[in-house]
């Protein structure tokens, strides 16, 4: 049985994560900051295995995604109880956008890192997050290749659930390691922000 996916912040990165699970049969939870019923458009583009729901009862699904405005996790961390979690974390910590495109200073400390200091307990994966939607939208299947979304973390068994469930819709995961380092190159400013990667066989 395929997991279920949830999905908090339904904008550019939320829709579109969403449109490639349930285009895959996999039960979608969707949530934005408003009551549900302002994303009847939404479910209506994704189909009967979506559902619009709250963000709290997004946040029980089995796998979580986070998609909206990193500024706006603190104010996720009372939500639910978090511990053993896997959230898979596809924000950036943009503090301003164009034209240019500030970061906010985390000291050593990866993006992610402080999003797991929110949500106590949750297994963190940052996925999703260095290719600008109008790309991700696209079919993952490109030629006789695959689009490649990095995954990092710290717990080996979320990293490999997250990582299933992205082989299952058309991509090609690429493991980089720990939130510590991994998760660095893949944060807006990293090294691997905004490229698209194609894996070939
Ligand atoms: N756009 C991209 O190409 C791209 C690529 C990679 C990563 N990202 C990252 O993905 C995240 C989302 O970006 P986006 O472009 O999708 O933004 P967006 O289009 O502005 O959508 C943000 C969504 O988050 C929701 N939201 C805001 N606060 C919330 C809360 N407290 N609880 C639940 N939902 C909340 C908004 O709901 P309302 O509509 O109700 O306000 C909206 O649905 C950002 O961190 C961004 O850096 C974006």
């Amino acid at each position: 049985m395929k997991k279920s996916i949830g999905i908090i912040g339904a904008g550019n990165i939320g829709k579109t994560v969403a449109g490639h699970f349930a285009k895959a049969g996999f039960p979608v939870l969707i949530s934005n900051s408003q009551d549900p019923k302002t994303l009847s458009e939404t479910i209506a583009f994704l189909g009967q295995d979506a559902k619009a729901v709250t963000p709290a009862e997004a946040a029980k699904a089995d796998i979580v995604i986070l998609a909206l405005p990193r500024s706006e996790v603190p104010n996720l961390s009372g939500l639910i109880d978090w511990n053993g979690r896997i959230v898979v974390d596809a924000t950036n910590h943009f503090i301003t956008y164009a034209p240019d495109f500030q970061v906010a200073d985390l000291g050593d400390l990866a993006s992610s890192q402080v999003v797991q200091q929110h949500l106590s307990g949750a297994h963190i994966v940052k996925a999703f997050n260095t290719i600008f939607f109008k790309i991700l939208e696209q079919d993952p299947h490109v030629g006789k290749g695959n689009r490649v979304l990095f995954v990092s973390g710290d717990d080996q068994n979320a990293k490999e659930v997250v990582s299933q469930a992205i082989t299952e819709i058309g991509f090609a995961p690429v493991d980089l390691g720990s939130l510590a380092v991994g998760s660095k190159f893949q944060q807006a400013k990293g090294a691997l922000a905004t490229l698209n990667f194609i894996k070939i066989g």
